[in-house]
């Protein structure tokens, strides 16, 4: 078969490449699965991709209500819910309203909860500007708009003060400025500047903000509202797409409105609510029950204790001068590694010494910051992190000792403003 383009092609090979090394398209070969250990070539490796932040995938009582959903209604309801649903799903929306004090959609995937929201609340005359990071699923339902005649830019990464320029410009010629950003940034671990943002919402009345809160979700805010809803209060020019496949543990997308109209508009209208099919039975009743968990007393003591992980691998990297993407108190780090190809070694190297990493490489990050991704999740125990960082820090003096990185180097370029990069659309 003929690849489109040169680039995909160089990717495809990259690719290959990794999965010759069994760093990427990797297949855990476990009879069971606990959260933390991954069976890879035979070998007990601790899984530091692992996006499940609270452990909630594994916990009981949500494992329970799923298994007694699936008795109840068997394993799936084949109708669209725009001719009919079952209750249980009503009950389901329900409770994360209860949770985010605020209308609520679910859908079966946060893309999809983009694709039906995005053509419904943007305006044929409206202006879209795309945070050159934003998740490619955002990039995906903002291309299938294309055609519509959005006008559609991309901006360098947090860049506010271009933004504010933007808005300015744009305000004359379109009818609303909609700016789209992760909350949390999936690769880099950052987290949007929403403070600065809703001085924006405030200042501009055509600004509105569009953010996809996956990795935000649960393990931070008050009843686990993530991260954008923990920065700032609600606002009503606010948009916000979270996601159940994290730190939510139970899987699928949901979507927060500030008003009901929006909701009800979307639900009526959104391509995905009507032309694909509901949530698992056995999904909706783990998502009451995760919610039910969220919105109790002790969940905050779940969340501190993740906290403290984040706190204490943080802490470590930095005494052992990793190059980290930065300072962000946040479950996901990026660890830089200058190239394609020290990325892979390292990643190899942490393999074979019994821990699974993420390699990020071009398009998922740009260019000139590959390195590795390593996600905390509740299962990662202390040690685990002493013994993961000073396997890292090892990994690169030997790299160092090669001539093959200079940590320096590779911190900086975390440092300096970004100027023309580009990851995939
Ligand atoms: C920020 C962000 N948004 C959306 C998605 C896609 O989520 P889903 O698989 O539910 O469509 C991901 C996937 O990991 C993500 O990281």
């Amino acid at each position: 078969m003929k690849l489109i383009t040169k680039e995909l092609e160089q990717i495809n090979t990259t690719f290959e490449y990794g999965r010759s090394l069994g760093i990427v398209r990797a297949v855990a070969k476990n009879d069971e699965y606990d959260g933390r250990n991954l069976i890879l070539d035979g070998k007990e490796t601790v899984f530091l991709g692992n996006c499940s932040y609270m452990g909630l995938d594994q916990n009981q009582e949500i494992k329970d209500a799923a298994k007694n959903a699936i008795d109840k209604f068997g394993m799936y309801f084949s109708s669209s819910r725009t001719f009919v649903g079952l209750e249980l799903f009503e009950q389901m929306e329900e409770k994360l309203e209860e949770m985010f004090e605020k209308p609520v959609n679910v859908t079966t995937s946060t893309t999809f909860a983009h694709i039906s929201n995005l053509p419904i609340l943007i305006g044929k005359n409206d202006a879209i500007i795309l945070d050159n990071y934003v998740h490619s699923s955002m990039q995906t339902a903002v291309n299938m708009m294309r055609n519509n005649g959005e006008h559609v830019e991309i901006l360098r990464h947090s860049r506010l003060d271009l933004l504010e320029d933007r808005i300015k410009i744009l305000s004359a010629k379109y009818n609303n400025i909609w700016y789209m950003i992760d909350g949390i940034y999936s690769m880099m671990g950052d987290g949007a500047p929403m403070k600065e943002l809703e001085f924006l919402m405030n200042k501009y009345e055509q600004f509105f903000v569009y953010a996809d809160d996956a990795h935000g979700t649960s393990w931070t805010g008050k009843k686990g509202v993530g991260y954008v809803l923990n920065e700032i209060p609600f606002h009503e020019k606010l948009f916000i797409g979270m996601s159940m496949s994290k730190g939510f543990g139970t899987g699928g997308g949901l979507m927060v409105y500030p008003d009901k109209a929006s909701k009800e508009l979307v639900k009526n209208l959104g391509k995905t609510m009507i032309f694909s099919g509901p949530p698992h039975p056995a999904a909706a009743a783990a998502a009451i029950k995760s919610a039910e968990i969220h919105m109790r007393p002790e969940f905050a003591d779940l969340q501190l204790d993740l906290k403290r992980k984040i706190e204490y691998f943080w802490k470590k990297a930095n005494q052992l001068s990793l190059p980290l993407s930065g300072n962000y108190a946040t479950p996901i780090f990026f660890i830089g590694a200058g190239n394609t190809e020290n990325t892979a070694y390292t990643a190899k190297a942490l393999l074979d010494s019994g821990f699974f990493v993420s390699p990020c490489t071009f398009p998922s990050v740009p260019k000139n910051k590959t390195g590795i991704r390593i996600t905390l999740s509740r299962y990662i125990t202390l040690k685990d992190i002493d013994n993961l960082l000073e396997m890292v820090n090892h990994i690169y003096l030997q790299l160092e000792k090669m001539g093959k990185m200079d940590r320096e180097q590779v911190k900086r370029r975390f440092t300096e403003k970004s100027t023309k990069e580009l990851i995939l659309s």
